[in-house]
């Protein structure tokens, strides 16, 4: 089984962004830990990061035949990107999104994710746990799918 990690706009500052907030945590951290946990499993992770909303778009499209799911924190895009969205439903692959903080505990423009439409599920204020638990769900997911 292969999963798409798809990170975005500026999630490759963890560990140095507002640590309050995201933890001390880098995102080569977060990553070497859930490849670690993937590995036990039998689970083949693609990670990839980007600040750029096009390029986040291509990944998704890519993603089509490639991989068996997707686990997407689309960052800020989750409050304003039509366009990821409409790239998750339009690839129509099991797709969990995570969010490190509690979006709905925050102001208000975080509290709608336009991008959750288009996702199986969506894990929010867990911290970087909650790539570890999206994970898990996923796998799940999508053992369902091609059983
Ligand atoms: C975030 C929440 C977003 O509102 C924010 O723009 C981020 C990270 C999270 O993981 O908690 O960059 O997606």
């Amino acid at each position: 089984m292969k999963i798409a990690v798809i990170q975005g706009p500026n999630l490759n500052m963890l560990g140095i962004r507002e640590k309050h907030i995201y933890g001390p945590m880098s995102l080569e951290q977060i990553h070497e830990q859930m490849k670690a946990s993937a590995e036990q499993n039998g689970v083949e992770l693609e990670f990839f990061q980007s600040n750029l909303e096009g390029e986040i778009v291509d990944r998704i499209q890519e993603c089509l035949g490639t991989v068996d799911g997707i686990l997407i924190n689309p960052a800020a895009f989750s409050h304003t990107s039509i366009a990821i969205k409409d790239a998750l439903s339009a690839v129509n692959l099991p797709t969990v999104e995570v969010h490190i903080s509690n979006i709905y505990k925050r102001e208000e423009f975080r509290q709608k994710s336009v991008t959750a439409g288009a996702s199986t599920g969506v894990i929010s204020g867990f911290g970087p746990f909650g790539y570890h638990m999206g994970l898990i769900a996923l796998t799940q997911i999508v053992s369902e799918v091609k059983a």
